[in-house]
């Protein structure tokens, strides 16, 4: 582990491990002071045969990812900057449904154990008041056929006490902490453990049920009562330029469904584009 000076609480893992399901998470976390970015060794340990359920996390990234080829901000101590990786025996068209129970568990997570009313902007920003909280980053490791998964690591970025001022100028107004939202500096342990915990138990029932459509039906039914994408008139950015749209839905699979202006339905894959609101980030 990277030697680390810095002084701030550091996350306490006995606990973390203590209080997580038996099973997937438990007993697996690698736990880092500084590293370039979660994601990036998860994909490396997932390349070195780790297994389902490894969960990296770290103080601070130095090189931290968003979606798109974005910066993720990761100061030390400040926020959660969490991977784990999975093997769901899945279609590689099929992973945008894993982002969705991603944004799910951050969202339940946040409505337990702080008490705050969250939204999920599709497919995975986690939003309080037109504001980001918490964004998810889904890398995929595919088989030889680039069909079928061989592993999936997904990457959880909470901004939990950092304070606006430390916020770079271009977030000042599209993001904000949990510690902003409720006035006091909040347990990152406790949302950790939520997170795995609300994860892990979506996560077997999806897998027991074999991705059925039936559980998929009702897991895009709970994730569409965060939603506030649906029912809202959006632009859609991606590499063939900006349209407008009015999102109307969520596949089984976890795709946007949207109209466009002939009325005609299109469905959109989140590893193609950005949204927006008409008249701004929300
Ligand atoms: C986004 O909203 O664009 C996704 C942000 C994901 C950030 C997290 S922080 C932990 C993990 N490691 C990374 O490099 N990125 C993800």
């Amino acid at each position: 582990m990277a030697k680390d000076n810095k002084k701030y609480d550091k996350l306490n893992i006995e606990k973390i491990n203590l209080s997580l399901q038996a099973g997937m998470f438990n007993q697996r976390i690698i736990y880092e002071y500084i590293i370039s970015s979660t994601n990036s060794l998860s994909k490396e340990l997932a390349c070195n045969g780790y297994p389902e359920g490894t969960v990296v996390i770290a103080e601070a990234q130095t090189a931290g990812r968003g979606r798109l080829g974005r910066a993720w901000e990761s100061p030390s101590g400040k926020g959660i900057w969490m991977s784990f990786i999975l093997r769901p025996d899945i279609m590689a068209s099929e992973a945008p449904f894993i982002t969705i129970i991603t944004a799910l568990s951050c969202a339940k997570a946040l409505e337990r154990v702080i008490g705050i009313s969250p939204g999920i902007k599709w497919p995975n920003d986690i939003i309080y008041n037109k504001l980001k909280v918490c964004g998810i980053l889904t890398e995929l490791g595919l088989d030889s056929k680039m069909s079928k998964i061989n592993f999936i690591v997904l990457g959880i970025g909470i901004n939990v006490n950092i304070d606006v001022s430390d916020f770079p100028d271009e977030l000042k107004d599209k993001a904000v902490s949990l510690k902003n939202i409720v006035g006091k500096k909040v347990n990152r342990e406790a949302v950790i453990i939520e997170i795995l915990n609300i994860f892990y138990d979506l996560y077997s029932a999806a897998v027991k049920s074999s991705f059925n459509n039936d559980f998929r039906k009702e897991l895009i039914g709970e994730y569409t009562k965060y939603s506030i994408t649906i029912g809202q008139a959006i632009k859609v950015m991606g590499a063939d330029g900006e349209k407008e749209r009015e999102a109307v839905g969520i596949t089984n699979e976890g795709e946007l469904i949207v109209i466009n202006s002939h009325g005609v339905e299109e469905r959109i894959n989140s590893g193609e584009v950005s949204i927006r609101g008409i008249n701004g980030y929300i």
